[in-house]
């Protein structure tokens, strides 16, 4: 059935009123849009979860810091819709830059520690731009539950770290990384990849897979993380932004294998910045990480 789309804050918090008269608990699943399967499997985990599912579609400006990489961000509501009717969601939520900030907008929300390195050093205020819309969104909603993909690993980190200093009463729900068939983790950047650069992309999963199960095997991290930088440059990459392995926990740096960790890895082809990050020491499974 095609979702309801709300424009405003006062319509959806209408609509979640009246689905929690009818005894329903609520699911708010943020994207910008350009949806895909992994965008989806976030959406079919909440509902089979139990929640009636909003999804939210907003191209959010506030977290990009390259003026080009907002005005080339895909957009088609209509697409976005009709790949989400099959799935029974319960509203769309799409406002306009305005509705989402107003005239004389001032307040920001700015988390430090898991939001510095990684993805926060090469894209200055990028997280301010997340925690901001996050926190709002979940404020106009007031979700029980929001989801959020594992692809983006340091944007859960600093969500669950904005809801738990703000006391934002909802469940932060972590989803596995959707991957295409050799392994590449889905993304809306990846159409933008040449056809060569798409067959190429794929080796960025292959080398930090066999970097992660090494490292787990007693390998020495930064001689490990070194060759795979190597791998991932021979491959056809034509840079890369950081590749790491960090604490799971709190994303702080580490260099032995002493508590759960994560490899992180942004490297360039075609241009595209592509972006993933690897469980280290856990069986992982060719589709989903
Ligand atoms: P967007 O890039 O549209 O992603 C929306 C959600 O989909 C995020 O939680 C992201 O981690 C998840 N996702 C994307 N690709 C995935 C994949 N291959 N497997 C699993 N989940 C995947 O992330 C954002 O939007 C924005 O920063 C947002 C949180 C909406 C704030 O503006």
């Amino acid at each position: 059935m095609t979702p309801t789309v709300i424009r405003t804050v006062a319509e959806l918090r209408q609509h979640v009123a009246n689905l929690r008269a009818s005894g329903e608990t609520v699911a708010l699943i943020p994207t910008m849009g350009a949806l895909h399967d992994g965008h989806l499997s976030l959406v079919r985990k909440a509902i089979k979860d139990g929640h009636q599912s909003i999804v939210s579609i907003f191209v959010n400006p506030t977290q990009f810091n390259d003026p080009k990489d907002l005005e080339k961000y895909p957009r088609d509501e209509a697409t976005d819709v009709a790949l989400l009717a099959p799935l029974n969601v319960s509203a769309v939520f799409a406002p306009s830059a305005d509705e989402m900030y107003s005239d004389g907008y001032s307040t920001t929300v700015s988390v430090s520690g898991v939001s510095e390195g990684l993805c926060g050093a090469a894209r200055p205020g990028h997280f301010d731009g997340v925690a901001t819309v996050v926190s709002k969104l979940l404020l106009q909603c007031l979700p029980d539950a929001a989801y959020f993909g594992k692809k983006d690993f340091q944007q859960i980190s600093v969500i669950n770290r904005v809801v738990i200093d703000l006391n934002i009463p909802v469940q932060i729900v972590g989803c596995p990384i959707l991957r295409e068939a050799d392994g590449l983790a889905m993304s809306s950047r990846n159409v933008r990849l040449t056809e060569k650069g798409r067959i190429i992309a794929g080796q960025l999963n292959v080398v930090m897979r066999e970097c992660a199960q090494d490292i787990a095997a007693g390998s020495k991290v930064a001689s490990r993380l070194k060759d795979a930088k190597s791998q991932i440059m021979a491959a056809g990459f034509t840079d890369i932004d950081y590749l790491e392995m960090r604490s799971s926990a709190d994303l702080k740096p580490i260099e032995k294998l002493d508590q759960p960790a994560r490899l992180f890895v942004a490297a360039f082809l075609d241009n595209v910045r592509l972006i993933d990050n690897f469980e280290v020491g856990a069986e992982v499974g060719k589709r989903t990480s």
